[in-house]
């Protein structure tokens, strides 16, 4: 493949350190059974210099345009009827950087974006944030507790996060089943919710390999939780899972976790090395479990 700076392949995963977009044109028609990710939130974090790097677009006219060409690759590799979760939340504007204190819409921008190139808008969850949490990360005015008595006019409740999903349209040639004894009417309302509140915002693949590296500060892994629900409910064990932004590579950890098989891309060096090796332990730890489970 052309402009791959290297690559890992193992017998379930091909992981590439390259631009997403040169990685999705590879990508076969209708092979892909589900995908998900975080993208880049505009250039509300800059992971690297790159120009080919997504949080580090000029404008956001820039970010989208190289963002939808992702979008039209990715309908063509995915099955149909099959499922893109998206996991992202509406961007606090600042003063100085866009001129007024306010939110953008860029969970509505991916959903518009996603129909333009054929998708179907499948579903959405918000996750819970906590906002105080917010508030002492970020210090955004709206949210502090003295803005009540200057002018509440400017208060506004945190930003949550969601995952937003995406069908191909078409007949699924591979139904997704479950069973009562894998998946109980307990498990299916706690997952047909339209909001977790339960998702353990610290559980995340950096907080539980406590990964050390100055350069590691910018990224934000996608909390374990999510990603499990998601593969959970969308996939059948031995499913192809493509995430385009592996950062660390929590996706796709969890996908071969779970038995999956997984494919993605990333820019940056130190993340995508980082990725192949959690996905190495994720395979080393699924064959530790099939040694436990023959001596149980
Ligand atoms: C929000 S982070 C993903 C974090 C990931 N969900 C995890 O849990 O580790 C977005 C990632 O996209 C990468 N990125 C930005 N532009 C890219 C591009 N054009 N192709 C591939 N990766 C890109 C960034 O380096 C960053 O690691």
């Amino acid at each position: 493949m052309t402009n791959v700076i290297n690559q890992a392949i193992d017998e379930k995963f091909a992981l590439f350190n390259a631009d997403c977009v040169d990685v999705a044109k590879t990508l076969p028609d209708n092979s892909i059974d589900f995908s998900v990710y975080s993208p880049p939130f505009e250039s509300l974090y800059v992971f690297s210099n790159s120009e080919r790097d997504m949080g580090n677009s000029a404008s956001s006219a820039d970010f989208w345009q190289h963002y939808r060409y992702l979008i039209a690759e990715m309908f063509r590799a995915m099955k149909p009827g099959r499922l893109v979760a998206v996991h992202c939340m509406n961007l606090p504007t600042s003063k100085t950087r866009d001129g007024y204190i306010g939110i953008k819409d860029f969970r509505g921008e991916i959903i518009r974006s996603h129909q333009a190139a054929g998708f179907i808008y499948h579903s959405e969850v918000c996750i819970w944030k906590d906002p105080v949490v917010a508030m002492q990360r970020t210090k955004a005015l709206g949210l502090l507790y003295k803005q009540l008595r200057k002018d509440s006019a400017m208060s506004r409740q945190g930003i949550a996060d969601y995952l937003v999903v995406l069908r191909k349209p078409g007949e699924n040639p591979d139904p997704v089943t479950k069973t009562p004894e894998s998946h109980s009417v307990d498990l299916w309302q706690n997952y047909a919710s339209p909001v977790w509140m339960d998702v353990r915002q610290t559980r995340t693949l950096q907080y539980m390999s406590a990964r050390e590296s100055d350069d590691e500060r910018h990224i934000s892994p996608l909390q374990l939780d999510v990603i499990e629900r998601a593969i959970d409910l969308w996939t059948n064990p031995g499913d192809l899972v493509f995430t385009p932004f592996l950062g660390i590579g929590s996706e796709a950890y969890v996908a071969l976790q779970m038995g999956r098989r997984a494919c993605g891309s990333e820019l940056k060096r130190s993340y995508f090395d980082l990725a192949v090796r959690n996905c190495h332990e994720a395979q080393q730890a699924k064959a530790g479990d099939l040694f436990a489970d023959q001596e149980s």
